[in-house]
């Protein structure tokens, strides 16, 4: 079984305020970067007083000083789950997951899925890559840390489910049913296959908010991560 988490990846606040009020079964909602930046921590706040798990996804990537900060200010908003890049170092995934507490759960964005080999190559000063392997290489490292879990692509759930902790978090996002377009996403699976792969929670923005009825859309693919 699977948590659903809605991405909100709307224009305003006001937008997200007037789907939200139809989504009477949704326990999960991401806030990004976009709608952060737009409306700001009381966005937020009021979503966690709607009752909401707040899933606030700024990727975090500086000195570990900076990200304790941010990470104390998340955990004091209320905040249940956030990303950092594991590529900002155990000193800074130390710091911030001893920021925490038991509240908020970090976890680790790896290699993005917008990199290629050789632009990742290219990026880290590297000769060849091999991003599987190094996915896996950086959830070992944010495991160490202390990180509560990983944000890792369908396709390299079983790969990261064999080196995290059972209890790990495992949060997918690309999450399709069969009928539904794949959109910008070029790495997708079902909500039944991600689970079985080792999925804990799915992320899953336009196949529900562009739905024709999105609280039954929801509703699907909670179902289908049962
Ligand atoms: O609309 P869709 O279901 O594709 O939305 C997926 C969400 O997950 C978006 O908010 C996107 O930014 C996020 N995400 C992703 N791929 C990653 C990391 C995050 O699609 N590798």
């Amino acid at each position: 079984m699977a948590e659903v988490i809605l991405a909100l990846d709307l224009p305003t606040g006001g937008d997200a305020f007037r789907l939200l009020d139809r989504m009477l079964s949704l326990r999960w909602a991401k806030v990004g970067s976009v709608l952060m930046t737009r409306e700001g921590p009381s966005f937020v706040r009021a979503l966690v007083d709607r009752g909401l798990n707040v899933f606030l996804d700024l990727k975090w990537h500086d000195i570990p000083n900076t990200v304790a900060g941010a990470v104390a200010a998340a955990r004091d908003g209320g905040v249940a789950m956030a990303t950092v890049h594991t590529l900002g170092g155990s000193a800074m995934m130390q710091a911030a997951a001893r920021e925490a507490g038991p509240g908020l759960g970090l976890v680790g964005v790896t290699v993005l899925t917008s990199h290629d080999p050789p632009g990742y190559a290219s990026a880290t000063g590297r000769e060849a890559v091999d991003l599987q392997a190094e996915v896996v290489r950086q959830c070992g490292n944010a495991m160490a840390a202390g990180l509560r879990g990983i944000v890792c692509s369908p396709l390299e759930v079983a790969a990261v489910r064999s080196v995290v902790a059972d209890d790990a978090w495992v949060v997918v996002p690309g999450i399709r049913r069969a009928r539904d377009a794949s959109g910008d996403q070029s790495r997708t699976a079902g909500p039944a296959e991600a689970v079985a792969a080792g999925a804990t929670h799915l992320v899953v923005g336009r196949p529900i908010t562009a739905a024709a009825d999105p609280a039954a859309a929801l509703l699907e693919f909670q179902e289908l991560a049962r």
